[in-house]
């Protein structure tokens, strides 16, 4: 399994911060935002990893990582999205790089505080289709939205006024290598972008997509509201630093 880590994007939301620089380059309590995704990776045993960037001073990122000495990888690999197209055309932008393996895609501002080993090797047992994690929050209408019955999702909705349930699809996602041709059939939502909900929504009818609910904690850092929770959570409870989570 390959993994691709979505950094692109414009940060609209934390303006003036991302006025001259990306918003993935921003400090999470200790080290830059970025770092936290690719740790996620790491500790998920993918090694295999691409960087989508984007925006402002997307030479940085190469500056910063280098070839990802600080997370013992020997090779890290970098494409450049133009625009702000959406986290879908941000993904297809790695098509040709992932030749056919299957993939872990992790949104470059979401900071999980144990690991995702479980679900990755869940997946590989399931063989195709693709996953979602889900986590409980307070303020779905802020997230994509499952709904679940049965064991199984029945649908999501995007940033929904009236959420069906509380459950968010946080930005760590599964996919077949059908996940690039989905996405080329996909149109620009009412925010002009192509939306991983879209390609999620079809796993999802096509009956091959499972779910895990996350052990922990989970938060975005896309506003200045998750940036701040997501410094406190590191600083006061770690992430990515613990192994397995002590229930498991
Ligand atoms: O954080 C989880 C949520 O992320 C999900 O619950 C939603 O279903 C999903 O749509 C997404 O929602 P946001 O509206 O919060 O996504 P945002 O536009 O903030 O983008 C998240 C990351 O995706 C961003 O940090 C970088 C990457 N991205 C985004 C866009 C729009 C790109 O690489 N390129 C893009 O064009």
């Amino acid at each position: 399994m390959k993994g691709v880590i979505l950094a692109g994007g414009l940060g609209s939301r934390l303006y003036p911060l991302t006025k001259i620089t990306n918003k993935h380059l921003l400090p999470v309590f200790d080290r830059p935002m970025i770092y936290y995704p690719i740790q996620a990776m790491v500790n998920a045993g993918i090694t295999d990893i691409m960087i989508v960037t984007g925006g402002r001073k997307s030479g940085d990122f190469l500056s910063l990582l280098g070839n990802g000495a600080d997370f013992g990888l020997k090779h890290l690999n970098y494409t450049y999205q133009q625009g702000e197209g959406g986290i879908a055309e941000a993904l297809g932008l790695a098509e040709h790089w992932a030749s056919g393996d299957s993939l872990c895609v992790i949104l470059g501002d979401n900071i999980i505080q144990y690991n995702v080993a479980k679900a990755r090797a869940d997946f590989g047992k399931q063989g195709r289709g693709a996953k979602i994690i889900l986590k409980e929050v307070h303020d779905p209408e802020r997230f994509g939205v499952a709904e679940i019955s049965g064991g199984k999702v029945l649908g999501i909705v995007e940033k929904p006024k009236a959420p069906k349930s509380n459950l968010a699809v946080i930005g760590i996602y599964m996919y077949d290598p059908r996940v690039f041709q989905i996405i080329k059939t996909l149109k620009p939502s009412e925010r002009g972008e192509l939306e991983i909900t879209d390609v999620n929504n079809w796993f999802i009818q096509d009956g091959s997509m499972s779910y895990d609910v996350l052990p922990g904690w989970w938060t975005d850092a896309g506003t200045f509201e998750s940036l701040h929770r997501a410094s406190t959570l590191v600083k006061d409870g770690g992430a990515n630093l613990m192994e397995v989570p002590p229930q498991a």
